[in-house]
């Protein structure tokens, strides 16, 4: 949640930082805010809601229209707010007398640190936890004369998770800088410049090395130099600097008109990549695990949030169909506060896109703790996830951008169905002529994922007719009922209507009471699953006048829309085609609802607070 955005050098500092904070806007677009630094005299602006607002503010001044501006040292912020409503008041950078700062992340003893700041006559103007960290640092600052030491005696004094960026007219120049529990990078180029910001992506293009912070590690920027502290101690070599891909181009629309419609056509292509030299004849290779790694596992156990929970879902009927290992599935935010029973023969598995949802991260930590074995299976190398877990399995699904997760939940789905051939392999669960014929499904699977322009366009037409009503179910079986809930996530969080997945067979237990014309059904209606009791489900509907949009390979005449999938020997096939429809649908809905397909409103695509 939020994004963070720091620029050291002499370049214009505006343009950077806005471009930063751009590439950043769709972890949160709540408001926005720059403060930068001239010869020690500050320049602040601050917008509500998107960044284009921040940019009018910026460029209406004289000084940065005609680009006069001499600043050499700012920071940034883009927010998605959590303590205090979307004001600029609200937004950051925080101001103290002589200080700015801006913080992704939680400060959990806020109201502590502020009600001691208030006694010693500190004035608070936001409702932020955020704001608690500048007055504490001036607070320091003033007993201690010393910028580092009064950093340092902050940073002790704060609870919870969080990565800030602080500069301060009492030492202009520099931007002080801390991670602990939410991701910060710092990168430079060959002239020296440093840019810091909290994911890759504003970094790329502009600067060539990179490192990503390690939990607890602190430090200064100046121009030409930085400094890394762990606990007061400086640390030299434990900092590892990498090189930072050159081209912007994959982050880019590609002449769609969303990231989401341009992630969603490109699933075909990525799903190859996330195969690529892990299917090697009649077997599936996982470079990412020694030998012996699954030796004495008896069980599975996934946790993950949102639509990768839902891939989780699905991957537990994979698992115990083809490996024949016991599986459990929970939503991260629940296992961490369940007090579950862990075992250590159970392999646990945590699915992240984005690898920094702050409950996942806390679910993966109980289960590593536990002496659990750990996987991530996870689309961002370098997340918080990837260095906590034993194993990492790249998804390689390319940055999606999209708030609505799609790519990602494919490449998860596709990772997870070759995870269950893997280890019924190691475990010696599954016949040979079953893998084999897996296999052959698997590699075949990239063109259920072509996008079928005669299906885009009926979602197109359909759109219209669906935007009415009082709401949608979603219903499917097996595992067409984690596709089910996959496609209400996807329709709910970008139209804003009401919709919720419920497996097919579960309606005549108390939701089919809802039936009538105004309740709209969507029915995954798969050839080579359960067709006929999905299909009397369908019918106990239809018989209360709910209106039916059927997707099947197999005409369905008394339902009164039809989308035609693909007639294929395999049913995770017609699920990926009918996923594809589904992301379809619930975008063109929200396109002719007039809303902002890929950020969403409430929403952020990283969620790093529990
Ligand atoms: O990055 P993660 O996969 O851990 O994120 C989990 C959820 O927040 C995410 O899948 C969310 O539900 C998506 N916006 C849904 O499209």
């Amino acid at each position: 949640m939020c994004g963070i955005v720091g620029y050291i050098g002499k370049k214009d500092i505006n343009k950077i930082l806005l471009d930063g904070l751009k590439e950043l806007e769709y972890r949160g677009y709540d408001s926005a805010g720059i403060a930068t630094m001239s010869d020690g005299e500050f320049k602040e602006y601050k917008a509500v809601g998107k960044i284009k607002n921040l940019e009018k503010k910026i460029y209406q001044t004289s000084e940065t229209k005609n680009n006069t501006d001499k600043s050499s040292t700012g920071i940034g912020h883009t927010r998605w707010a959590t303590h205090g409503k979307p004001t600029e008041l609200n937004a950051h950078p925080h101001l103290g007398d002589y200080s700015y700062v801006v913080h992704n992340g939680i400060i959990e003893n806020y109201k502590e640190l502020k009600d001691e700041l208030i006694q010693v006559g500190k004035k608070f103007v936001s409702q932020t936890d955020t704001e608690v960290i500048v007055h504490l640092f001036e607070y320091y600052f003033d007993k201690l004369n010393d910028s580092k030491k009064a950093f340092d005696a902050t940073i002790s004094r704060l609870q919870g998770a969080y990565s800030i960026l602080l500069i301060t007219q009492a030492q202009p120049d520099k931007i002080y800088f801390i991670k602990l529990g939410s991701p910060l990078a710092i990168a430079t180029c060959s002239d020296g410049e440093y840019y810091i910001a909290s994911s890759q992506s504003p970094l790329i293009g502009l600067a060539n090395s990179v490192t990503y912070l390690e939990d607890g590690i602190s430090g200064v920027v100046y121009e030409n130099k930085v400094e890394f502290f762990e606990k007061n101690k400086r640390v030299t070599n434990d900092i590892k600097w990498q090189d930072l891909p050159i081209s912007k181009l994959s982050a880019q629309k590609d002449g769609f008109r969303f990231f989401m419609e341009k992630e969603t056509y490109e699933q075909s292509s990525v799903i190859v990549d996330t195969m690529m030299g892990r299917i090697k004849d009649d077997e599936i290779v996982f470079d990412e695990f020694d030998s012996d790694f699954l030796k004495n596992i008896d069980g599975v156990l996934i946790s993950a949030c949102g639509t990768s929970y839902h891939a989780g879902l699905t991957g537990s009927y994979l698992f115990e169909r083809l490996s024949k290992i016991r599986t459990q599935v929970e939503v991260a935010s629940e296992f961490r506060y369940k007090q579950p029973l862990l075992s250590n023969k159970t392999l646990f598995i945590a699915i992240s896109q984005s690898g920094e949802t702050a409950d996942t991260i806390e679910a993966l930590k109980m289960a590593k703790k536990a002496g659990l074995k750990t996987v991530v299976v996870c689309n961002v190398d370098n997340s918080s996830m990837t260095r906590v877990a034993d194993v990492t399995i790249l998804l390689r699904a390319g940055i999606e951008k999209g708030v609505a997760s799609t790519k990602a939940f494919s490449t998860q789905v596709t990772v997870l169905w070759m995870l269950s051939l893997y280890i019924g392999k190691q475990i010696k669960t599954i016949s040979n002529k079953l893998l084999k014929s897996e296999i052959k499904a698997l590699r075949e699977t990239p063109k259920y994922l072509i996008i079928d322009e005669n299906i885009h366009q009926k979602c197109q037409r359909l759109s219209k007719r669906y935007l009415h009503g009082d709401g949608f179910f979603f219903i499917g079986r097996d595992v067409f009922y984690p596709l089910s809930l996959e496609g209400a996530l996807k329709l709910k969080e970008i139209s804003y209507i009401h919709a919720q997945g419920y497996p097919a067979g579960e309606m005549k237990h108390g939701p089919i009471a809802l039936a009538d014309e105004k309740l709209f059904t969507i029915a995954l209606m798969p050839k080579g699953l359960l067709y006929e009791k999905t299909k009397s489900n369908v019918q106990e509907l239809i018989a209360r006048d709910s209106v039916v949009l059927s997707i099947s390979p197999i005409s369905f005449k008394l339902a009164d829309d039809f989308i035609k999938t693909k007639d294929s020997e395999h049913y995770m096939h017609e699920f990926f085609e009918m996923l594809v429809v589904l992301q379809l649908f619930s975008m063109e809905v929200a396109i002719r609802l007039g809303n902002d397909v890929d950020m969403p409103r409430n929403l952020a695509k990283s969620v790093t607070v529990e």
